[in-house]
């Protein structure tokens, strides 16, 4: 499926994935439990952080230490449904800069629209992570990260929950140079655009709605 793409199948992943995969899941500790897979999640996002030193007294020696240097981290959340996975990656990273992209599907045709745009500046120096827990279509993902790139972006990486592997590969082939970090790559897409098996509406899972 290309290089670009990481399925993190640590065993505290793929058992919280479950819990969100089971309709059984309320919705409370659905919110929950995606909080807390963003977070294990956001430890392999963010293993190639450039680290400096620093220089440090510990209670017994000077030493010289590692410390992550450059501009804040920018997450990026793809509304709504990012909101669930920004807030675990906030737990992990809480200095980190937030940026929201609106961009919804047309649900006759599945093309993304956009309707909201709001990031830190300086995005060109920062690593930015853009979140949605589903890539479905991929047409959503291409165009938040099209805008993105537009703002400056230079060093991107995508998170997300469960892929399917037509919006990889069309995401791929849109944006080779962002490597897609996910949990699960599932069977396929219905004809409605829903990853199956996937978890259903990840917005809808989140916040109580329907439809
Ligand atoms: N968006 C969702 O929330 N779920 C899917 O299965 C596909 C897109």
């Amino acid at each position: 499926m290309g290089k670009t793409l990481t399925i993190v199948d640590h065993p505290l992943i793929q058992h919280k994935l479950t819990i969100l995969r089971n309709k059984q899941t309320p919705t409370a500790h659905f919110r929950q439990v995606l909080r807390e897979i963003a977070f294990v999640l956001g430890c392999e996002a963010t293993k190639d952080l450039a680290l400096g030193e620093i220089d440090i007294d510990t209670p017994l020696e000077a030493i010289s230490a590692p410390y992550l240097e450059g501009k804040k981290l920018c997450f990026v959340s793809i509304l709504r449904a990012g909101n669930g996975l920004v807030e675990g990656l906030l737990d992990l990273i809480p200095s980190a800069r937030v940026g929201h992209v609106g961009v919804y599907r047309d649900h006759e045709t599945l093309e993304a629209i956009k309707y909201y745009y709001k990031t830190p500046d300086k995005l060109d120096e920062r690593q930015v992570i853009m979140v949605d827990p589903m890539l479905a279509t991929g047409n959503t993902a291409i165009a938040a990260a099209s805008e993105l790139k537009q703002a400056g972006a230079m060093q991107m990486k995508f998170l997300c929950l469960v892929a399917a592997p037509e919006g990889v590969e069309k995401f791929s082939e849109a944006h080779p140079d962002v490597p897609i970090i996910t949990a699960a790559l599932d069977r396929e897409l219905n004809d409605k655009g829903y990853i199956l098996p996937g978890l259903g509406d990840a917005g809808d899972r989140i916040y109580g709605t329907k439809g």
